[in-house]
C-alpha cells in the first residue's frame, strides 16, 4: 500500500502574531487562527481589550500553540511579552482591524498588547479592515489606511458585502481563508526566494466548443496548476494564473485570468508572458479542436454528425525569450520517452511527467497528491516520491529558482 504523505504545510517553521481588534468580525479570527495553525504556523494572539469581549482570549488559548496576550498588566505572563512576540514573529497580521486600531497603528500609539506588539516588531505587517461602510469611507480612516500602505503595510480588503448593520457596502473583512492567503503572500514578499520574480502559471483543461452547449474537453481539474500558483506566491513571486477552472478560495495576491479555449489561453499567455521569469504550463491544452463550432445547438437528426477536428497552436512552443519554460506531460504509455520528445519539440527547460494510465486514487487528475518524474533538457531525470501537489509545486519551483539569475 502506498503511504499518503503528510499534508502540505506552507507556513511550517513560521511564527505569526494574529492581532485581533474590536469588531463583530472578531469571531472570524478563531477560524483564521485555526487555519494558520493548520498551515503549520505557530500562532501568537494579541487582543485589544475590546476584542476580548467579542472573541475571548480563553477560546484562542484552546486554538493556538503560541501565547495569547490581552491584559498589559497581567502578572502571570512573562514580562515584556509584546517585545518577545514582536521579536520572534515572521508576520504580524491584524484581522479584524477596527477603525480605532488602524488609527493607533498609523499614529504609533501603543496602549494595548496588540498595538505594543506592532511597535515592537520588525516583521512585515498586514491589516484586514472591518467596519461599517460609512466608517471605512471616512476621510480619517482613509488617511490612516493610506499612511499604513505607504509604510509598506499590506492592506487586505475590505470586501463589499453584507455588513453587521444588515446593509450592503464596502467594509466587510475579507474571508478568513483570504487572510491566511494574505499572510502567506506577506511572508513570501518579505523573505521568499522568488520575490521580485514574475511567474505565469496555466491551469485546467481547455474546452473547445462543438456548439453553444457542448465541448471537447479533458479530465483536468486545475489542482496542480493552482498548487504551483500558490507555492510561487508563498515564495514571494508576482503570480499570474491563467485558468479554465475556478480556483479555490485563498489565492490572495494571485492575479487570475479566466479563459475557456486553447485559443483564449494562448492569447492570454502571449499577452502576459513578456518580461516574466518563468512560465509553468500545467494546463491540459486541447491538441485538437472542432474546425467549426455550430452557432446553434446541434439537433438529433437520426444520423450522427461527424465533427471535423484541426490542430490547435502549441502555446508553450510559441513562447520565446529568456524565461524558464516548464511543461507537463500526462501520458498513458511510454511515459519517459514521450515526455522527453516534448522537452525537445517545445523548447522546454524541463517537463513534469505523470502516468495517467492507471485509475490511481493518489496520482493524476483531481487528486490531492501526485507522483511525477521530472525530465531535464540536458537529459537528467528525477522520479519524485508521492507528494502533495503543493510539495510537487515546491520541487518544481526549486528547479526554476536554480535556473534564474539571482
Ligand atoms: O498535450 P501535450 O502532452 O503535448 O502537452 C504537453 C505540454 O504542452 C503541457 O505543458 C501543455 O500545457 C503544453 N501545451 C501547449 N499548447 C498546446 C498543447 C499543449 O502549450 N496546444
Amino acid at each position: 500500500m502506498v503511504e499518503t504523505p503528510s499534508p502540505a504545510a506552507p507556513l511550517r517553521d513560521k511564527r505569526v502574531v494574529l492581532g485581533v481588534s474590536g469588531s463583530i468580525a472578531a469571531y472570524k479570527a478563531f477560524e483564521i487562527a485555526r487555519r494558520l495553525e493548520d498551515c503549520g504556523a505557530v500562532v501568537d494572539v494579541a487582543l485589544t481589550p475590546n476584542a476580548d469581549r467579542f472573541a475571548p482570549a480563553f477560546t484562542f488559548r484552546n486554538l493556538v500553540s503560541g501565547d495569547v496576550a490581552v491584559d498589559m498588566w497581567a502578572t502571570d505572563v512573562i514580562s515584556e511579552l509584546h517585545v518577545e512576540m514582536g521579536r520572534r514573529a515572521d508576520a504580524f497580521v491584524v484581522a479584524p482591524a477596527s477603525a480605532t486600531t488602524l488609527a493607533k497603528l498609523a499614529q504609533g500609539i501603543g496602549d494595548s498588547m496588540l498595538t505594543l506588539t506592532a511597535l515592537a516588531t520588525t516583521a512585515p505587517i498586514a491589516v484586514a479592515p472591518a467596519m461599517d461602510a460609512r466608517m471605512y469611507a471616512n476621510a480619517a480612516v482613509q488617511q490612516n489606511v493610506e499612511k499604513l500602505r505607504a509604510r509598506g503595510v499590506l492592506v487586505a480588503g475590505p470586501a463589499r458585502g453584507r455588513l453587521a448593520s444588515g446593509r450592503e457596502g464596502l467594509g466587510r473583512m475579507v474571508e478568513p481563508v483570504e487572510v491566511v492567503g494574505a499572510t502567506r503572500a506577506l511572508i513570501g514578499r518579505h523573505a521568499g526566494d522568488l520575490r521580485s520574480k514574475h511567474v505565469v502559471v496555466t491551469a485546467g483543461g481547455t474546452r473547445e466548443a462543438i456548439d453553444p452547449v457542448r465541448f471537447v474537453g479533458n479530465h483536468s481539474t486545475g489542482k496542480m496548476g493552482f498548487a504551483v500558483a500558490e507555492a510561487a506566491r508563498d515564495r514571494g513571486a508576482a503570480v499570474t494564473l491563467i485558468t479554465t477552472q475556478e480556483p479555490p478560495p485563498g489565492m490572495f495576491g494571485v492575479v487570475i485570468r479566466r479563459v475557456t479555449s486553447a485559443a483564449e489561453m494562448k492569447a492570454a499567455v502571449d499577452e502576459r508572458v513578456a518580461g516574466t521569469d518563468a512560465l509553468v504550463m500545467a494546463a491540459a491544452v486541447a491538441d485538437y479542436r472542432p474546425v467549426e463550432a455550430a452557432e446553434q445547438k446541434i439537433k438529433k437528426s437520426g444520423s450522427a454528425p461527424t465533427i471535423a477536428l484541426e490542430e490547435t497552436a502549441d502555446i508553450v512552443a510559441g513562447v520565446e525569450g529568456k524565461l524558464v519554460k516548464v511543461g507537463f506531460a500526462a501520458e498513458t504509455e511510454d511515459l519517459v520517452a514521450n515526455a522527453r520528445k516534448k522537452v525537445e519539440a517545445k523548447g522546454l527547460d524541463f517537463i513534469v511527467a505523470n502516468d495517467v494510465s492507471e485509475a490511481d486514487a493518489n496520482s493524476g487528475f483531481g487528486t490531492e497528491t501526485n507522483q511525477v518524474t521530472v525530465l531535464d533538457r540536458d537529459g537528467g531525470s528525477e522520479q519524485l516520491p508521492l507528494l502533495h501537489k503543493y510539495d510537487v509545486a515546491l520541487r518544481i519551483l526549486d528547479r526554476i529558482a536554480e535556473r534564474l539569475p539571482s
